[in-house]
């Protein structure tokens, strides 16, 4: 009976072990020469930037020797919500994904934690607990957001009325969309004469950046200083609207916006846009290596930021030739 009981608590500190073992490395993988198998949601193709970084995650995952299972939710995060739940099934051995939105992840999350499978998160970040994820890897939008209204204030530092500022948000929810705002707030909250006079969401696409731009120049009938557009693709569009309103891009309205893909580098070249704030999309890389160590059972910074700079009109054909995005 003694013998059967200490046999008994043998096993279940065995199982103990081994799930918790499970929960850090999150598979029971066969052996060490099985390729890792990640899942990988991606938000959609809705701007230029996103096309990088799924190259540079598509790309990164073949010189990494990582099976990759990619799944692309056209923007939809019931779509994103769907991907993760096969990948679960699939029992890959991580799941990545950049959030389209920030809320409603806390089920699926469970569950993922529950199959223990670790989960990274590229991009953007959500707003549940951090205990379910193993790290987040991707920009500082509130800073992103600083830069933009940094260069506003210093473009208008000895102005004298008020600054009349046009704001195209990115996805309604979404982490840039919100820090990008608040950042710029910040910045705008220490110089009283730059107003954000209109603020309308351009999804971060060209095709409702241009709608959106379009809207606002026919019902605003005070004089627009400045946009700012939380991506360059937003920015590209409206500068069709402007100047098919007649207006000079650059010039009668000052574009400042974020990303710094090829397609912005253009727009300043041409002298329409003004300057861009980077965002780096070259993510592959970096998920690829957080990937291997969390299989190896190491522990990963919970927070990694990518370095970023600024661009502007005047730098724009410095530069250009070795943009890689
Ligand atoms: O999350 C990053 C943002 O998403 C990029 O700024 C934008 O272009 C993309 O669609």
């Amino acid at each position: 009976m003694k013998f059967s009981r200490s046999l008994a608590n043998l096993a279940a500190s065995a199982i103990a072990i081994f799930l918790a073992a499970l929960a850090v490395t999150g598979c029971a993988r066969e052996s060490q020469d099985e390729r890792i198998v990640l899942g990988f949601s991606q938000i959609g193709a809705e701007s230029e930037w996103r096309t990088a970084n799924t190259e540079s995650i598509k790309a990164a995952a073949i010189t990494s020797n990582i099976d990759l299972r990619f799944a692309d939710a056209q923007q939809k995060q019931e779509n994103q919500i769907k991907a993760l739940r096969s990948f679960i099934a699939q029992k890959v051995d991580v799941i990545a994904f950049s959030p389209v939105v920030a809320t409603g992840w806390d089920t699926v999350l469970m569950e993922a934690r529950d199959a223990g499978i670790p989960v990274i998160l590229t991009d953007r970040a959500v707003t549940s607990d951090p205990s379910l994820y193993v790290g987040f890897l991707g920009s500082d939008f509130v800073e992103e957001g600083r830069k933009a209204g940094r260069w506003v204030s210093g473009k208008f530092a000895t102005a004298t009325q008020d600054v009349n500022i046009v704001e195209l948000q990115g996805t309604v929810g979404s982490a840039p969309a919100s820090d990008r705002k608040k950042g710029f707030e910040e910045i705008l909250a220490t110089h009283p004469h730059l107003k954000i006079i209109r603020s309308q969401t351009g999804d971060f696409t060209r095709t409702k950046g241009k709608e959106a731009m379009e809207a606002i120049l026919k019902s605003e009938p005070r004089k627009i200083h400045v946009l700012y557009a939380h991506n360059d693709d937003m920015a590209i569009g409206a500068i069709q609207a402007i100047e098919e309103a007649g207006l000079k891009p650059g010039t009668d309205i000052l574009i400042v916006s974020i990303d710094a893909v090829k397609g912005a580098f253009e727009a300043m070249i041409a002298g329409k846009l003004n300057a861009t704030i980077e965002c780096n999309p070259l993510l592959g890389p970096q998920l690829m290596t957080s990937v291997a160590e969390v299989v190896a059972g190491r522990p990963i910074a919970k927070r990694i930021v990518v370095e970023e700079t600024m661009f502007t009109m005047e730098t724009a054909k410095q530069y250009v030739q070795t943009r890689k995005y």
